[in-house]
């Protein structure tokens, strides 16, 4: 449940949200979440998962948001294009971009870890999140207001677990990038963070992880649990509202106390 003050609901009105790999997980959530927060309009993108993006779709418009979704495989030069061509079309002005969708793909060893998949992992969750940002935020700095907030990792600060080194590297770049638009946005009224989520108990550990891996980490965390896509949501809404808006540059650790220096 996200906490909603009369404030906020004001300040998101007339607002258009874009938030990408919404159709499950942290995307789902947030952006669900943004439309409970009275965003006004919440445009989604998704990749492979129709029916996923469908239920978002029904749970925003139930919430009393305007929706629309965009379909791309955004781990594709193509599918890049395609999607800032689509949102052209549906949203040619977003105020909050969520700069969600990313995977680690395939967990590969160092040794054999393939060029294009090195490729594959980069252009999703770094490229992609660069390009759709560079074709959004021009509009942003034009009218002095906007929010932009990345999903790096927990993977960023450690490493990665087995065979995650590559999307570990892509997240670090996520987290770099955070703070290199932040101090170029900032003087145009453009806010610019991230999160980091810890583990969260979702179809990514579902498909990446074993149920071992996922009992250790919650042996080392303080809090003694995963975390809900929920608690990633409520997060991006802070950093979406104006109650952060002295907030710039950050990756918000968000891992049930992993990290406390
Ligand atoms: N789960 C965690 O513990 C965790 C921890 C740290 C960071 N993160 C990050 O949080 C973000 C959201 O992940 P999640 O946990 O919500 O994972 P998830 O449940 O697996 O959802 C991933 C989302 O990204 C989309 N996506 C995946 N590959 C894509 C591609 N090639 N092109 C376009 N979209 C693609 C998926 O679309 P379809 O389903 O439609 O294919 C889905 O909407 C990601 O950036 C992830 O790296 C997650």
């Amino acid at each position: 449940m996200v906490f909603v003050s009369w404030e906020t609901a004001k300040e998101f009105s007339g607002r258009t949200a874009f938030v990408t790999g919404a159709s499950r997980g942290i995307g789902a959530a947030t952006a669900v979440a943004l439309a409970r927060a009275g965003v006004t309009r919440v445009v989604i993108h998704y990749n492979s998962y129709r029916e996923g993006a469908e239920a978002t779709l029904e749970a925003i418009r139930a919430a009393g948001a305007e929706t629309a979704a965009i379909q791309a495989d955004l781990g594709e030069e193509a599918g890049i294009e395609a999607c800032l061509a689509a949102l052209a079309e549906v949203a040619p002005e977003v105020d909050l971009l969520i700069n969600n969708a990313g995977s680690l793909v395939r967990r590969v060893s160092f040794a054999e870890y393939p060029s294009d998949l090195f490729d594959r992992v980069m252009r999703l969750n770094v490229k992609s999140a660069w390009r759709i940002s560079q074709a959004i935020a021009p509009g942003m700095v034009a009218r002095r207001s906007g929010v932009i907030v990345f999903v790096s990792s927990i993977a960023a600060r450690n490493g990665g677990g087995p065979g995650a080194t590559v999307y570990a590297a892509a997240k670090a770049a996520v987290s770099a990038m955070t703070k290199g638009l932040a101090r170029e946005l900032a003087p145009h009224g453009v806010r610019v963070n991230a999160i980091s989520p810890g583990t969260v108990d979702n179809d990514f550990h579902r498909q990446f992880s074993t149920r071992e891996m996922l009992d250790r980490v919650v042996a080392q965390t303080p809090l003694g649990r995963l975390a809900t896509n929920e608690e990633m949501a409520e997060v991006v809404v802070f950093l979406c509202s104006n109650a952060s808006r002295y907030v710039i540059g950050q990756t918000i650790e968000v891992n049930g106390g992993m990290y406390m220096v």
